[in-house]
């Protein structure tokens, strides 16, 4: 995106409140890692010609709530009316991603249901994913801050095809939490499937053999 139509965007007065929010509250390297997560997901709008004042939001709030322990998250959660699921029961990393979206909502009148999902789903994927919730995902595990190599590889991805970016995402993310023999949210198998499903669909129609399922 062009730089001034980026410095535009960041200067917005919603922007620049959520910012000194985030300065706050937030770990230097939590803050940073937002504004990384920012820059790519602005460059991603562009790209795919998404609503990027949306987008601004979505990658602005996405980790609104990292600065709250564990026990803080819950009874967030609580003090919401948010029905946890099993998984969210358990995993207090699942649940910074839905207590930013209550908290996006009622701390800064955010409203729009695209932006809210997007916030919401940003850590464990779905399986219906709009684009806005696909560039918040992507951006949030790609930008140049993370440290693990794939987050290089799948922003390298990202620009050429964002579908496959979100299934190598959500990939990765399964086979680290294999790793790690943890519980798997059934949303991440989801996102995984289904943009499989899509990128097998799209192959067909190149007329190629279908990959394995
Ligand atoms: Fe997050
Ligand atoms: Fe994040």
């Amino acid at each position: 995106m062009a730089t001034s139509k980026k410095t535009d965007l960041l200067a917005q007065p919603k922007a620049v409140e959520i910012e000194q929010y985030l300065r706050s509250r937030l770990k230097p390297y939590r803050y940073a890692h937002v504004l990384s997560v920012q820059d790519v997901a602005i460059d991603l709008a562009e790209r795919y010609k998404a609503n990027s004042q949306k987008i601004n939001l979505a990658a602005l709030l996405h980790d609104c709530a990292k600065w709250m322990s564990d026990l803080e998250l819950y009874e967030a959660a609580a003090s919401y009316g948010i029905q946890l699921d099993e998984f969210e029961r358990q995993n207090p990393s699942l649940l910074h991603a839905i207590v930013s979206a209550a908290l996006a909502a009622a701390h800064f009148d955010v409203s729009d249901p695209e932006i809210l999902s997007a916030i919401r789903v940003h850590t464990a994927g779905s399986g219906a994913m709009t684009l806005t919730d696909k560039i918040l995902y992507v951006a949030d595990f790609s930008e140049p801050k993370r440290l693990h190599a794939e987050s290089d590889l799948v922003r390298e991805v990202a620009y050429q095809d964002l579908t496959r970016a979100v299934f190598e995402t959500s990939r990765y993310k399964i086979a680290h939490l294999l790793t790690k023999g943890v519980v798997i949210h059934p949303n991440t198998i989801a996102a995984y499937n289904s943009t499989l499903r899509e990128i097998n669909e799209s192959t067909a129609h190149a007329g190629a053999p279908l990959a394995a399922s």
